[in-house]
């Protein structure tokens, strides 16, 4: 079967890494800044499932790319030959079908429009219901894509709410996936604020789950369930730049988003905030094998990329990604090969790209997923 997803803007190299250890025989056909198509044997749950897809749909049919209006009328006869597979989740009795190229809506004239609906139904036997409920056929085209494909949307897996201020569920998967999860870890995040990371790192085994934030006061009431109920959480609400009832070197991985330094007041400069917070970082982390995954400001990036290095945190990989439309940076990297804050010039530092040492534990994620999410 052909998917195609969509995911948060930026994050193609985690996804094109992380694929295959979601779905089986996977081969990528095509992939952008945030969609990918691919083939895979895997059934459609599987595909819906994936945790850091925004959208998903299995590919029933395609055609070569022209004029929007006469494309959607050959789709239509094309679907009359075509097989709608039977999709996962309570039958629909309703459909609509959405046209979405090159990242956005796009108008069709009302005859091709009607004749594929007319043609849905006439091979599923359901009912036009344009006010959205029910199943979704989407016509999509992408920049770069030759074809413009006829899809299934796949039914969206049920998650928590999301907090006012919390990094959306698909993102949260993918930072906590690029931190290498394993089950004996000591997970922190020291600017927890509503849980997202939390959350996401308590769906997988875990050993222990710190999560740390000033304003633990204020953000008590929205924490999801998990992160107050689970015996494996432990709440602070210390200043990351000391964490003083954290241990030297107790921590497994970090995944965190600390301030942008944009609407918050900042007790010292961005650079000083920055060098505070990754010494203690690199205090807390494991010199063995701590590993961490920062987001920050895309602004800021410059500051934190020369503390984590002085810090002796090693960068591995940074994103270029997109979080509610603002530029932001991803640094993934770690404790173990780095060099010692004081020796840092005497030691070669490894080489930053191509960097994938993000996957080793996802088939772990997957076998997690599979056993906790169903
Ligand atoms: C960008 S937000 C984190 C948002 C979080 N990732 C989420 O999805 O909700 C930064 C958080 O850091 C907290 N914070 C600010 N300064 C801090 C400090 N020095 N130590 C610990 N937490 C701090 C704020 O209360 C805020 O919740």
């Amino acid at each position: 079967m052909r998917y195609f997803i969509q995911y948060p803007a930026g994050t193609s190299e985690l996804v094109a890494d992380a694929m295959a250890h979601f779905v089986d025989d996977f081969r990528a056909e095509y992939q952008d800044d945030s969609a990918m198509l691919f083939s895979s044997s895997s059934p459609m749950e599987r595909v819906a499932d994936i945790p850091f897809a925004k959208n998903a749909f299995a590919v029933i049919s395609e055609i070569r790319r022209g004029d929007i209006n006469a494309n959607v009328e050959q789709l239509a006869g094309s679907l009359k030959e075509s097989q709608f597979p039977p999709l996962p989740g309570p039958r629909a009795r309703g459909f609509r079908v959405m046209v979405h190229v090159d990242g956005e809506l796009a108008s069709v004239a009302g005859a091709p429009k009607r004749e594929i609906e007319r043609t849905v139904s006439a091979c599923t036997g359901m009912r036009l219901e344009p006010s959205g409920r029910g199943q979704e056929y989407w016509v999509i085209g992408r920049l770069d894509m030759r074809d413009l494909m006829f899809c299934a949307r796949l039914p969206k897996p049920a998650r928590p709410k999301k907090a006012r201020g919390a990094l959306s569920h698909e993102l949260s998967s993918m930072l906590v996936l690029a931190s290498e999860p394993r089950p004996d870890d000591t997970f922190l995040d020291p600017f927890a604020g509503s849980g997202s990371f939390v959350a996401t790192r308590l769906t997988l085994p875990a050993q222990a789950v710190i999560y740390s934030d000033l304003n633990l006061a204020d953000h008590r009431e929205q924490l999801p369930d998990e992160a107050v109920r689970d015996r494996r959480v432990r709440l602070l609400d210390e200043d990351a730049m000391v964490l003083p009832s954290v241990p030297d070197g107790s921590v497994d991985a970090v995944v965190t988003d600390p301030p942008w330094g944009e609407h918050e007041e900042l007790p010292v400069p961005y650079e000083e905030f920055a060098r505070t917070t990754t010494l203690s970082l690199a205090r807390v982390l494991n010199p063995a094998k701590g590993r961490y995954v920062l987001l920050c400001a895309r602004r800021g990036a410059p500051a934190f990329d020369e503390a984590l290095t002085d810090a002796g945190l090693a960068v591995r990989a940074t994103h270029e990604i997109l979080v509610n439309g603002h530029p932001a940076t991803v640094f993934v990297g770690d404790r173990r090969s780095a060099a010692e804050p004081a020796q840092k010039q005497e030691k070669p530092q490894p080489p930053r790209k191509p960097a994938k040492p993000l996957l080793i534990g996802m088939g772990t994620y997957r076998r997690s997923l599979n056993r906790f999410s169903r």
